[in-house]
């Protein structure tokens, strides 16, 4: 395995506010991270720093070994709890749409043949995330689980090596949740992603993750709430579960 992100001494602030401190973080490729922490704790914050949407404060990442370049690179992709997809346009140009972006960043658009590839990407794509009877509709004509699964072609059609989810599966159904979760395993599996989740779900984060982040604040001063930061407070791997090849019918003792 091999380090596909490194973090050294990263820390991000706002204004006199320190949201993450000296976070010291390798993360291998293939590896399923899942990231827990309080509300407010800069969890969303860390996922836009690896998006290149934010640049630390103070420290650096490195992808592949390289400085990280602040862009809305092919390399990763990103799926919200929910509103990331367009509501004027059909699942399929919505995932054609996530293609454009990458491949023709200037202008957004791509014409004829390439064109034509895309709509056949983008359809594939919507066919490995069980869309593929559901292009032609639109986000309002989708279910919650649908509107997530349509995120997440937008974000893969790409082919992004990095998978980033933001609590995705937060405002879906418990029952549809589980299916959320095979479909995902699978994707991790069949495209050899590296995925980094942030959930409020303990149990999802356990079921899901190669390995377990709790981001959290190490000291607390009551009266400057906003000296100290988040890091890494915990870091479990998740012992016999190898990268990408997780048994999809493997059982973890869980205490709840
Ligand atoms: N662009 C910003 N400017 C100022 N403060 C911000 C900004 N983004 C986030 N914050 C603050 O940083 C803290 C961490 O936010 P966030 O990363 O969204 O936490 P989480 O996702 O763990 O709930 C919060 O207190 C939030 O108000
Ligand atoms: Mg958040």
């Amino acid at each position: 395995m091999s380090t596909l992100l490194s973090l050294r001494d990263v820390w991000v602030e706002y204004g006199d506010r320190i949201i993450i401190e000296k976070l010291d973080l390798d993360i291998q490729a293939g590896a399923f991270v899942s990231i827990i922490g309080p509300s407010g704790a800069g969890k969303s914050s860390f996922l836009r720093l690896i998006l290149g949407q934010e640049a630390p404060t103070r420290g650096t990442i490195l992808l592949d070994g390289a400085p990280l370049i602040p862009e809305c690179g092919p390399d990763r992709g990103v799926v919200f709890q929910r509103y990331s997809v367009f509501p004027h346009l059909s699942a399929l140009r919505n995932t054609i749409l996530g293609m454009e972006c990458a491949q023709a960043p200037l202008t957004g658009r791509l014409f004829g043949a390439a064109r034509r590839a895309a709509k056949d990407e983008a359809a594939a794509m919507l066919t490995a995330v069980g869309l593929g009877d559901s292009m032609h509709l639109f986000p309002a004509q989708m279910s919650g689980g649908m509107q997530q699964r349509l995120a997440i072609a937008q974000a893969l059609v790409k082919r992004p090596r990095i998978l980033l989810l933001d609590e995705p599966f937060g405002a879906l159904d418990p029952g549809i949740r589980a299916d959320m979760h095979a479909l995902i395993r699978g994707l991790w599996r069949d495209y050899s992603l590296t995925i980094i989740m942030v959930t409020h779900d303990i149990r999802e984060a356990f079921t899901l993750g190669t390995r377990v982040l709790a981001l959290d604040k190490r000291r607390h001063d009551p009266h400057a709430p906003h000296r100290f930061g988040a890091t890494a407070v915990y870091d479990l791997p998740m012992r016999d579960r190898a990268e990408n090849s997780l048994g999809s019918e493997e059982v973890l003792p869980l205490t709840e």
